[in-house]
């Protein structure tokens, strides 16, 4: 799990910036991604921004030689910021405008998706400029959000496609799917390259690159599988696919989710129906979007110790469906206390939303590579005593 503060570290942060906080760890995504990289040696990652649109988080996959997943011009724009080299991103949204293809060809993109014949069509203008993927659908019922029935085509549809394509002289290069977010076992990702490999062995039209999407788990509840014990059999997979064959994943909840870790505090207190409910400071409009998009439950605790009783924890808006958990065993709190959320990087930030004009919690940047300064004034509050821990780089966004 996350803990890559200490208590008295948390309780420093929010008395110098106030609750509601994220506070991102590069150095724990940097972990995250060396993990991946340990599990599935020869695939190349393309970091779904999506999940966590940060900027830190992009600078610190582009040192580690990561691409970039980019599906929407607002992400285009982002990575073009952090200037990311456009050859080292692709296009993943299956459907789009027009006018989100010519933006990502201005940027240098050339690699999109498709999943049918329309979208096939919207690339007639472009096809001396782009190599497409055809994304193609299969059913995960082990993922937590199945993406494969709103994208991807049918397997038995893909050959007609690739043909398709040819005959308008556009140049499809390869394959994708992606078997939902949040696997909670590999079957559905080797089916799926198993699958994938049939459709390119009989393709006339030579495919180079098969790219395996992402859907890999982040340990939410400490039961999760650890990665490379997930992965092994789609190693085992990919270890039949001719060495020739590009090999691309799009990674994002296993990356960031347990580098952020949030911080937010009791504004108030209530009994009703003999429960205690708590209101913190960031809810389901904020930060914990993820329990309703996500589907996401994640560790929450306190910095308190003691005998534990059933509470509720509700958000700060006027809604009532602002309740981030209910049944939860916690300690006594008082209002100013601190609550604190655990593997908050995934489709967390992404899908806040600023309901109640409340704002949304301020990012907190921890060891940002490049950025090694520390301030004084940070120093003295992140280390009471000479520093023991690794140096910190703290920037607000
Ligand atoms: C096209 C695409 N690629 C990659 C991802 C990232 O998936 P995950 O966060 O499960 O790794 C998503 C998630 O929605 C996606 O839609």
């Amino acid at each position: 799990m996350t803990a890559f503060l200490k208590d008295i570290e948390i309780q420093q942060l929010a008395e110098q910036h106030g609750a509601p906080l994220l506070v991102l760890d590069c150095a724990r995504l940097q972990q995250q991604y060396d993990d991946l990289q340990a599990a599935l040696p020869g695939v190349e990652f393309f970091y779904a921004v999506k999940a966590l649109p940060n900027d830190a988080v992009i600078n610190t996959l582009k040192q580690l030689g990561a691409g970039f997943d980019i599906a929407s011009s607002g992400e285009i724009d982002q990575v073009h910021r952090q200037q990311i080299n456009p050859r080292r991103t692709i296009h993943t949204h299956p459907i789009k405008k027009d006018r989100d293809i010519r933006d990502a060809l201005r940027f240098g993109c050339t690699t999109f998706v498709v999943d049918n014949i329309d979208e096939l069509k919207k690339f007639r203008k472009y096809r001396h400029r782009v190599g497409l993927l055809l994304r193609v659908s299969f059913r995960s019922e082990t993922a937590v959000v199945d993406l494969s029935r709103k994208f991807g085509c049918n397997p038995d549809e893909a050959l007609q496609l690739i043909q398709r394509a040819q005959q308008m002289g556009i140049h499809v290069k390869g394959l994708s799917f992606h078997v939902g977010s949040q696997s909670s076992s590999a079957d559905a990702h080797v089916h799926a390259i198993e699958q994938c490999m049939r459709i390119m062995l009989q393709s006339e039209v030579p495919l180079s690159t098969l790219d395996i999407g992402g859907g890999f788990p982040a340990n939410y509840d400490g039961k999760t599988q650890d990665i490379n014990d997930f992965c092994a059999p789609i190693r085992e997979a990919l270890s039949k696919i001719p060495a020739d064959i590009n090999i691309i994943a799009e990674p994002g909840r296993f990356l960031v989710a347990p580098a952020v870790m949030s911080i937010s505090s009791v504004m108030g207190k209530a009994v009703r129906a003999g429960t205690t409910w708590y209101y913190l400071d960031d809810g389901v409009y904020g930060s914990y979007s993820g329990r309703i998009f996500d589907h996401a439950t994640y560790p929450i605790r306190t910095l308190k110790t003691g005998e534990t009783r059933s509470c509720v924890l509700a958000g700060p808006t006027c809604d009532s469906i602002d309740v981030i958990a209910e049944d939860i065993q916690l300690p006594e709190l008082e209002i100013g206390d601190l609550v604190i959320g655990e593997m908050m990087g995934a489709y967390t930030a992404a899908t806040a939303t600023d309901f109640n004009s409340l704002a949304r919690a301020k990012v907190l940047v921890l060891n940002e590579p490049g950025q090694d300064t520390l301030t004084p004034a940070l120093q003295e509050s992140l280390f009471p005593q000479p520093p023991e821990l690794v140096p910190a780089t703290l920037n607000t966004h």
